[in-house]
């Protein structure tokens, strides 16, 4: 008994990666970290700061939804992308994990679960686990490119199953959510009562134009609840200054409901500062500038990665569509962690498919954002590693 909840009762023992990377750093050891996934550290365009030192800097204007003009500046970045929204139905968090948390306090009695992509982004684990709440893996098909197959979703479904959540484009595997696949999902969502959280961080970064892709469920008419989820974070490179944004939608009564539950919630914490929110329409209209930047860095990276592959190689580049990683295929001897082992002896740092629930084969994931130099040098050694 450690008069602590069981909730936050995580493993946390380390694995052989890790100790052997806080071994390497404390050797003082040079590394390629093709983990880094922080925009702010890899020379893309920040906005400039002078933008957060607007004349209201230091007003308190606690607002539960989040100011006005920050909502409208939301409500025109989601326009340009085919979504006409109104501000009422957008709802500003610190971050798209915080926005996570209060839909699980909206949707879910403790014990209820909520169904999430697998492979996909680890942190759900954590937040569904923090409020209580279950998760129910649904397997995103290797065989479908790792997209959606609604069949997965309904199987993984049981009587406390209340939402599906969904990473459009996925992270890491970067397959983006068609029309189909909606259309199917909402008709499961409407006959099983579950609501749709869609996660939609990464969806201004397509590699290529897709027909059918869905940028957005905002502003669809959808027959349940619906939350589409995303934030400065990736929109602007800019997870530093915590805000994120929620739109709500669904059958208007059900969606007025939810907007008013969220925001009493919402006005517990107020935990969105006034002067970022006061500066979101100027950083909204820098973001183009950044993701112009990144879209290229990302692209260049990933076709080094495609040049770098001699033909008769044994590992792939799994296909994908957009995204800041790249997931490779590897042999499953000697495997995901022996692999990554290697590499770090080598000086490179790549992340294991399991880290992100991948199975029926082995994989590693890299981040496509590092500088060109640096992922070159660091391609060489990744090929030579991985050639034996
Ligand atoms: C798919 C996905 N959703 C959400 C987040 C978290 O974003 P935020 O900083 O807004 O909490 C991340 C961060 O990596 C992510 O990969």
């Amino acid at each position: 008994m450690s008069g602590f909840s069981a909730r936050t009762d995580f493993p946390r023992a380390w694995n052989a990666l890790a100790r052997a990377l806080a071994e390497r750093r404390e050797r003082g050891l040079p590394l390629v970290d093709l983990t880094e996934s922080n925009p702010t550290r890899v020379g893309l365009p920040a906005p400039e700061p002078a933008l957060l030192a607007t004349p209201e800097a230091f007003t308190y204007a606690p607002e539960p939804q989040g100011l006005l003009s920050a909502r409208e500046a939301v409500a025109g970045y989601l326009a340009a992308r085919g979504a006409p929204v109104s501000p009422e139905h957008l709802i500003l968090s610190a971050s798209t994990s915080e926005a996570y948390a209060w839909l699980f306090k909206l949707l879910c009695e403790p014990g209820d679960n909520v169904l999430v992509p697998a492979p996909s982004y680890p942190l759900f684990e954590y937040l569904t686990r923090l409020e209580s709440v279950e998760i129910r893996p649904y397997r995103l098909p290797r065989a479908h490119g790792f997209g959606l197959d609604v069949e997965a979703v309904a199987e993984a479904r049981d009587a406390r199953s209340r939402a599906v959540l969904v990473v459009n484009p996925g992270n890491p595997t970067g397959h983006y959510l068609h029309e189909g696949e909606l259309a199917a999902l909402a008709t499961l969502c409407a006959d099983a009562r579950l609501a749709l959280i869609s996660d939609e961080v990464f969806s201004d970064f397509a590699w290529a134009p897709e027909p059918d892709r869905v940028p957005t469920v905002a502003g669809r008419a959808l027959p349940m609840p619906t939350f589409a989820l995303s934030g400065l974070s990736k929109v602007a490179g800019l997870p530093g200054l915590k805000l994120g944004w929620t739109h709500v939608g669904g059958p208007p009564a059900v969606r007025d409901e939810a907007l008013a539950r969220l925001e009493l919630v919402a006005d517990t914490f107020l935990s969105v500062g006034t002067s970022v929110q006061q500066a979101l329409p100027a950083l909204l209209a820098h973001a183009p500038r950044f993701q112009a930047a990144l879209l290229q860095r990302v692209k260049d990276n990933r076709q080094r990665l495609l040049a770098a592959r001699p033909a008769q190689a044994l590992w792939d580049v799994v296909h994908a569509h957009g995204g800041w990683s790249a997931v490779l295929r590897i042999p499953r001897e000697p495997g995901e962690e022996a692999t990554c082992l290697a590499l770090l002896e080598a000086g490179v740092l790549v992340q294991p498919g399991y880290f992100y629930d991948f199975t029926g084969g082995a994989f590693l994931v890299l981040s496509l954002l590092p500088p060109p130099a640096a992922f070159e040098a660091a391609l060489g050694v990744l090929v030579r590693v991985l050639e034996g």
